[in-house]
């Protein structure tokens, strides 16, 4: 699928690092988005707590950075041990961001990181009054098969081949180049 992003628009994943920008990103996202992202009111508080185990642990998290900031992000965690090749995904994207395509750019690449750590059955929670998820998750429908009855939608990446890993190691050769432009030009400013 072809990726069309906001201009000026990076996506990479993010490293351990990185956690407080991803908090600062999550704790930015409208009562309505949070409200879907956690499929329910949470605090912040809340959200700390919880994204402190985010980067720390075997997630993977991708970043759509725009002009420098995080603006989107996209969460795959392995559901561990008990149930192997199995993972959870999670997106958000803050509200002046969204319909740009930040959320379908992200998906594809969860999907792909997904694909190439054989997990083979993706699941994601979302509300069943959550069209804008549903359509997006409907638009990769040709690898992906989703129910969204209720609550949680399942989906099946490929198996990996060469040619999947291949395009996750280019795509992060060109985020982590990006990402290294991005902190000399701060520290030059800085
Ligand atoms: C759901 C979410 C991740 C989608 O991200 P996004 O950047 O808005 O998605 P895209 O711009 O890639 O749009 C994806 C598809 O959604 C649909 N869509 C876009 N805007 C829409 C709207 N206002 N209403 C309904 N569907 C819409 C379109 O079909 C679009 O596909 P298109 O490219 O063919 O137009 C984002 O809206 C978000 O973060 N929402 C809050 C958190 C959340 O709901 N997370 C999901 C649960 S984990």
């Amino acid at each position: 699928m072809q990726e069309v992003l906001p201009e000026g628009a990076v996506i990479r994943k993010l490293w351990v690092g990185e956690a407080a920008i991803y908090r600062e990103h999550v704790l930015r996202l409208d009562a309505q988005s949070r409200h879907n992202r956690f499929g329910g009111g949470v605090s912040d508080a809340y959200i700390e707590t919880y994204l402190n185990f985010s980067l720390a642990d075997d997630a993977i998290v991708h970043g759509c950075f725009i002009d420098g900031a995080l603006r989107g992000a996209a969460e795959l965690r392995p559901l561990g041990s008990d149930r192997p090749n199995e993972a959870e995904a999670a997106l958000s994207v803050e509200k002046p961001w969204q319909s740009h395509g930040v959320g379908s750019a992200l998906l594809a690449r969860t999907l792909l990181a997904a694909r190439n750590r054989g997990i083979r059955r993706l699941h994601m929670a979302c509300l069943a009054d959550n069209e804008r998820m549903q359509q997006l998750a409907r638009k990769f429908d040709a690898e992906l098969s989703v129910e969204f009855g209720s609550v949680i939608g399942e989906v099946a990446p490929s198996r990996p081949t060469p040619l999947s890993l291949m395009r996750e190691l280019l795509t992060e050769g060109h985020g982590l180049a990006t990402a290294m432009l991005d902190l000399q030009s701060r520290m030059l400013r800085g």
